[in-house]
C-alpha cells in the first residue's frame, strides 16, 4: 500500500531518501486527472505537488489516511488550505527555498527588457546587424517600483539597488518604519503611486481572492509613458486584456511574463508582440532551488509520518484527525 503520492515531476536525492523509507508512487502526470489522482491517492498519508495539482475538498475527501500535503513551491493557491485546515490535515509548503531564483529572474527580465536582448537576438539570428534600431537604455537612476514586498520582493529590489536603482514598494502588510524598507532605502507607497513614480514595475503578488485582477488599466494608465511592467508572481492578480491595451497604446514600451492568468494559456496577441517577453513560469526552475525545494519538503513530509511536527506548515503543524491506517 503506498504511503506517498507525488502527482507532479519532483525527483532528486531527496526523493530516493524518501523512497528507501516509504512506499513512494511517483505518478509525474497525475495532475492532469482529477479522476486519477482521487483513485490513487485513496490509500495515502501524504500527497507531494507542485502547483499544477488542483488539491481540492473532494481530493482530500478521497484520502481518508491523508495526513499532509506538501507543496514544492511558495505559491498556495491551487491548495484548498482552509478545507485542509478543518480536515485537520498539515499543508507544508518551502516559503523561502526558491525566492533568489525567482528574483534573479525579475532581474534578468528587467535587463533583458531595457536592452531588447531577446528581440535583438531573433534580429541578429535573421541575418541583420541593426545596431541603431537597440538603443536601450540603463537601470541605472530609474525607480524600481516592488509591488508586494515580501521575501522575493525584497531579494528583486535589493538587487536593484546594486545597479542603482532607487525603490518604493507597496505591500499592504509592511508599515513604514520596517526594517527592510530601510535597508533597500525604498519608500513605502500607495499602489497608484507606484504605478504612477516607477519606471519599471516588478509584481510580486500572491494569487488571492483580494488580488485577482488587481493589477488592471486602473493601474496600467497611471504609468509613465514607455515604463515597463513584470510579473514573476500569479498571472491571476493581472487582468491581461488591460495590460495588452497598456501595450498597445505605448504607455508601456515592454512588459515580461513569467505567469500567466491561465496556465498554459491560449496563443493570443500577447505572443506576437515583439515588446514582450514570455516564460514558461521557470521563475523556480534552477537547480539549487529545486534541490532545496524537493530536500525541505522531502524532509517536512518525513517528520509528519514519523510522528514529529512539520518545520514549515501553513497551519497546524502535526495532523489533527483519526485515521484508519
Ligand atoms: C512557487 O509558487 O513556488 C513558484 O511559482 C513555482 C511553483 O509554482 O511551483
Amino acid at each position: 500500500m503506498p504511503d506517498i503520492l507525488i502527482s507532479e515531476a519532483i525527483e532528486g536525492a531527496a526523493v530516493d531518501a524518501l523512497r528507501s523509507r516509504f512506499h513512494v508512487l511517483y505518478l509525474p502526470d497525475a495532475w492532469k486527472s482529477p479522476q486519477l489522482l482521487a483513485e490513487k491517492v485513496r490509500d495515502c498519508r501524504a500527497l507531494i505537488v507542485r502547483n499544477q495539482t488542483p488539491v481540492t475538498a473532494q481530493l482530500m475527501d478521497a484520502g481518508p489516511e491523508l495526513l499532509v500535503i506538501g507543496r514544492a513551491g511558495v505559491g498556495l493557491d491551487n491548495v484548498d488550505v482552509d478545507y485542509a485546515r478543518q480536515a485537520g490535515i498539515v499543508v507544508a509548503f518551502t516559503p523561502d527555498q526558491n525566492a533568489i531564483s525567482v528574483a534573479e529572474l525579475a532581474i534578468g527580465l528587467m535587463i533583458s527588457l531595457v536592452r531588447f536582448i531577446p528581440a535583438a537576438d531573433r534580429d541578429t539570428r535573421a541575418g541583420n546587424w541593426n545596431r541603431r534600431r537597440f538603443v536601450g537604455s540603463e537601470l541605472y537612476g530609474k525607480t524600481l517600483g516592488i509591488v508586494g514586498a515580501g521575501k522575493i520582493g525584497y531579494l528583486t529590489a535589493r538587487r536593484a539597488r546594486a545597479f542603482g536603482m532607487s525603490v518604493l514598494a507597496c505591500d499592504p502588510f509592511l508599515s513604514p518604519d520596517n526594517v527592510l524598507l530601510a535597508d533597500l532605502q525604498a519608500e513605502l507607497v500607495t499602489l497608484e503611486e507606484v504605478f504612477a513614480r516607477a519606471d519599471i514595475v516588478s509584481c510580486h503578488l500572491p494569487a488571492l481572492p483580494q488580488t485577482a485582477g488587481l493589477l488592471n488599466s486602473a493601474c496600467f494608465e497611471r504609468m509613465k509613458p514607455g515604463s515597463y511592467f513584470i510579473n514573476t508572481s500569479r498571472g491571476k492578480v493581472v487582468n491581461e486584456p488591460d495590460l495588452l491595451s497598456a501595450l498597445k497604446s505605448g504607455r508601456l514600451a515592454g512588459v515580461a511574463l513569467d505567469v500567466r492568468a491561465t496556465e498554459p494559456p491560449q496563443l493570443g496577441e500577447l505572443e506576437s508582440m515583439p515588446n514582450v517577453i514570455l516564460m514558461p513560469h521557470i521563475g523556480a526552475w534552477t537547480l539549487e532551488a529545486q534541490d532545496r525545494v524537493t530536500v525541505a519538503i522531502c524532509e517536512d513530509i518525513t517528520r509528519v509520518l514519523e510522528g514529529r511536527p512539520a518545520v514549515s506548515a501553513v497551519h497546524q503543524a502535526t495532523p489533527q484527525r483519526m485515521t484508519a491506517r
